[in-house]
């Protein structure tokens, strides 16, 4: 499928895919969106941790890696980060989006560059605060160590472009995957989305949305 990069309101690019009519980020600004759902939402929900390890649902254009290994580096701490991608990216393609731009840091532009080069199924060290091992997987066939990741980036396409992305056999795998007290941040919102992680026995909190969004969705697996 085509994808072409676009900008969106806060400056920083995207990529939509025309045929589906659908965009990788927000176009009410994709940096903003990353850093209110994944870095917020997510990473700061444990500001005790100095480990962390987190599950990415959707590698794509790698701007969750970047901050999270930006703000890892910022605030010394470590990430292990794990990212499946059943569609990965044209380099040529990458070197269009601006996000080492958007970053206040002089190395950004090299560690995205290093983020999207490293190898597909082998652990990366990508700086001393960062541990980067990308999976070219299908959400529907990957298998991974159960109760193992603090953290679930849920970042597919919407339920209207991938709905079984969205059901309940595929939340119970990001559900096995997160150790008890562990969370899973997404930007989305849908209601039968919510009752589903409820099914699952989730804990789910309506949080404020990004940018142009009402609401986004953290989900906590209770502690026994
Ligand atoms: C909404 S985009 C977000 C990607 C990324 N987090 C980013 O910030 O660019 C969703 C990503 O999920 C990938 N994807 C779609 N179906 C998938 C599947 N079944 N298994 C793994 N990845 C999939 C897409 O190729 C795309 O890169």
């Amino acid at each position: 499928m085509d994808r072409k990069i676009i900008v969106t309101q806060d400056n920083s690019k995207t990529l939509l895919i025309s045929e589906l009519n659908e965009t990788y980020h927000s176009t009410n600004g994709a940096y903003n969106e990353a850093i209110h759902v994944f870095i917020n939402a997510g990473i700061q929900f444990f500001p005790k941790k100095e480990n962390l390890k987190i599950f990415e649902m959707g590698f794509g254009t790698g701007l969750n890696a970047l901050l999270s290994s930006n703000y890892a580096l910022n605030n010394q701490l470590q990430i292990n980060y794990t990212s499946i991608e059943k569609y990965p990216l044209d380099m040529e393609l990458v070197q269009e989006l601006n996000y080492p731009q958007l970053i206040d840091n002089k190395e950004a532009e090299s560690l995205f560059t290093l983020l999207h080069s490293s190898s597909w199924g082998k652990e990366n060290k990508i700086n001393p605060h960062f541990t980067l091992n990308k999976l070219k997987e299908d959400l529907a066939s990957f298998n991974l160590d159960m109760n193992s990741f603090d953290i679930v980036f849920y970042d597919a396409f919407g339920p209207r472009v991938q709905p079984d992305l969205w059901t309940i056999e595929s939340l119970r795998k990001m559900y096995e995957l997160l150790v008890p007290g562990g969370i899973l941040v997404t930007y989305c919102a849908q209601g039968q989305f919510k009752r589903n992680l409820k099914s699952l026995g989730f804990l789910v909190e309506n949080l404020p949305g990004p940018p142009g969004k009402r609401e986004m969705t953290r989900a906590i697996k209770p502690k026994p």
